[in-house]
C-alpha cells in the first residue's frame, strides 16, 4: 500500500509524464489551462500562439462549438454500446462520411482509438489479407529509417526512430527496412518536395531481391515524415514505390496520422501526390484531437477478400472496447462539420505559399542549416551544439513557449504545423516567435 497520504493537489509527482523530460518539466511546469480557437492559456493567464496544432492534431483549432456541443448532446443520449456484434447509428454515418472524403478507392473503415493502433490494425490487416488471399508466405512488413509509427510494438517494429526501438528487445521479427530519403547535401532549403532522391525507392527492390516478393506482405511509410523532423518526399519518390508494391503484389500502406484531414491543403496526402495506397492509417484529425479516435481506411479488395466463410463467423479477430465509441463519432461528425463548413481541408492549399515564404525568410538566422516545408507543415532544422545534441532546440521550444508561442521540437528540429484556421497574420506572429528566440539562445 502507497505511504503516500494527504497528497497536495499540486503535487506533480504521481504522473509519469509521456515523451517528456519528467525532471526539467516538474521543476518549471509548462501548464495549459484553456484554450480557444488558435490560441492556449496558460496558468499564469499568458495565451500561447499555437503552432503545433497541438500534437498535429487540432487541425480545426480549439474549443470549437459544432464539436462541443456535438460530444455534450451524445453524451447525454448513448454514452457506451459495445463495439463487438453491437452497433449504434451514427458510428455507420461516421463511415460513410470518411469514405466520402477519402481518396478513391478507400471504401472501408475500421476504428481504432490512435494513430498506434491504426498502424497496428493496418499491419494485422495486411498479414491478415495475404493468408486470406492464399498468401500466407506473405509474413514479413517493410517500414523505413526515420518513420514513425506510434510506439506499440507493430509501429515500432516498421518504425526507424532509434531511440523509440532500442530498449523494447527484439520487436516484431521478419521486418526490413528501406532507407530514408533526407539528402540535406542536396536538398537543403527546398521549397516544397526536393528535387533529388527519388531513386532511394528502388532500394525497395534490393529488399525484394534479398528476401523475395513471396516472403512480403506489406510496406509502410509516412507520405510526409512527420515527427522526426519533417522529411518531405522527393518528387516522383511515392509513385516509384507504389509501382514496385503493384508490380511485385506488396500491400501499400500510407500512415497519414498527421497528413491526414488537410494537412497538406487537401482532405489526404495520397490526394496531394497523387498516389493511392492500399491502406491507410489515420488519427488525430479525424476528431480534431478532442477525444481519442482512429479510422484505418481499406479498398474493397481488401475488405472483401475478408467476407467469406460461414456468415455466423466473425471475419477478422481484432478490434477495440472503444472502437468507434458513440462519444468520439460524435466528436468526429462535428469535426467534419466544421471542416466543411469552414473550408478547412483545402485551406491548406490557399495559405501554403505564404506560410513557404514567411519560413524560408528564417534563412540567415543564427544556426539555421535548413528549412524544408509542404502544405501546413514547416522544419527549421538547427545546427547541434557540439556534444550536445537536441539542447539547442529545446532551449528555442522552452523560450518560444515563455514568450507565447507553442512550437514542437524533435532532435535538433523545430517543428511548426499550425491549426488550419491560422492566419497570415498569426502565421507572421509565429515567424517572429521563432526568430526573436533563434536569436535569443546558444
Ligand atoms: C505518422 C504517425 N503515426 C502514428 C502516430 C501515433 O499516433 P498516437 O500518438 O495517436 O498513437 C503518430 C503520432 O504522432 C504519427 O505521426
Amino acid at each position: 500500500m502507497s505511504n503516500r497520504k494527504n497528497i497536495a493537489p499540486n503535487d506533480l509527482s504521481a504522473f509519469w509524464m509521456p515523451f517528456t523530460s519528467n525532471r526539467q518539466f516538474k521543476q518549471a511546469p509548462r501548464m495549459m489551462v484553456a484554450a480557444k480557437d488558435m490560441h492556449y492559456t496558460a496558468s499564469d493567464g499568458r495565451k500561447i500562439l499555437d503552432g503545433t496544432a497541438g500534437l498535429w492534431c487540432v487541425n480545426a483549432g480549439h474549443c470549437r462549438p459544432k464539436i462541443t456541443e456535438a460530444i455534450q448532446n451524445q453524451a447525454a443520449v448513448l454514452d457506451y454500446a459495445p463495439a463487438f456484434q453491437m452497433g449504434h447509428p451514427i458510428v455507420f454515418e461516421l463511415a460513410n462520411r470518411l469514405v466520402d472524403i477519402a481518396p478513391k478507392g478507400m471504401d472501408h473503415v475500421f476504428f481504432t482509438n490512435s494513430g498506434s493502433e491504426s498502424v497496428d490494425t493496418a499491419l494485422k490487416i495486411a498479414l491478415a489479407y495475404q493468408r486470406v488471399k492464399g498468401q500466407g508466405s506473405r509474413t514479413r512488413l517493410i517500414g523505413r529509417e526515420r518513420g514513425y509509427h506510434g510506439v506499440n510494438f507493430g509501429g515500432i517494429s516498421v518504425g526507424g526512430i532509434v531511440t523509440n526501438r532500442k530498449m523494447f528487445g527484439t520487436l516484431l521479427t521478419g521486418v526490413d527496412h528501406m532507407p530514408h530519403t533526407h539528402l540535406p547535401e542536396k536538398n537543403a532549403f527546398s521549397r516544397g518536395e526536393p528535387e533529388h532522391g527519388a531513386d532511394i525507392a528502388s532500394e525497395l527492390e534490393r529488399i525484394v531481391a534479398l528476401h523475395d516478393a513471396s516472403t512480403i506482405a506489406a510496406v509502410i511509410v509516412e507520405p510526409v515524415a512527420g515527427s522526426t523532423g519533417v522529411l518531405i518526399p522527393p518528387k516522383g519518390y511515392l509513385q516509384k514505390l507504389r509501382d514496385i508494391c503493384t508490380k511485385h503484389g506488396i500491400l501499400l500502406i500510407f500512415d497519414e496520422v498527421i497528413t491526414g484531414f488537410g494537412r497538406l491543403g487537401t482532405p489526404f496526402a495520397a490526394d496531394y501526390f497523387g498516389v493511392t495506397p492500399d491502406i491507410i492509417t489515420t488519427a488525430k484529425g479525424v476528431s480534431n484531437g478532442v477525444i481519442p479516435m482512429g479510422a484505418v481506411f481499406v479498398t474493397k479488395e481488401i475488405h472483401d477478400a475478408f467476407m467469406t466463410g460461414p456468415e455466423h463467423m466473425i471475419e477478422f479477430f481484432h478490434g477495440y472496447t472503444y472502437s468507434g465509441n458513440p462519444i468520439a463519432s460524435a466528436a468526429a461528425l462535428g469535426t467534419l462539420d466544421t471542416y466543411k463548413e469552414e473550408g478547412l481541408l483545402t485551406r491548406g492549399a490557399e495559405l501554403a505559399p505564404y506560410w513557404e515564404d514567411a519560413l524560408h525568410s528564417l534563412k540567415g538566422e543564427p544556426n539555421v542549416i535548413d528549412i524544408r516545408n509542404i502544405g501546413l507543415i514547416g522544419a527549421i532544422e538547427l545546427q547541434p551544439i557540439a556534444g550536445e545534441p537536441t539542447k539547442r532546440a529545446f532551449s528555442a521550444f522552452v523560450k518560444a513557449f515563455e514568450r507565447g508561442a507553442l512550437i514542437r521540437t524533435t532532435g535538433d528540429i523545430i517543428a511548426l504545423s499550425p491549426p488550419l484556421i491560422i492566419t497570415k497574420g498569426q502565421i507572421d506572429e509565429l515567424i517572429d516567435h521563432v526568430r526573436e528566440v533563434l536569436n535569443l539562445i546558444d
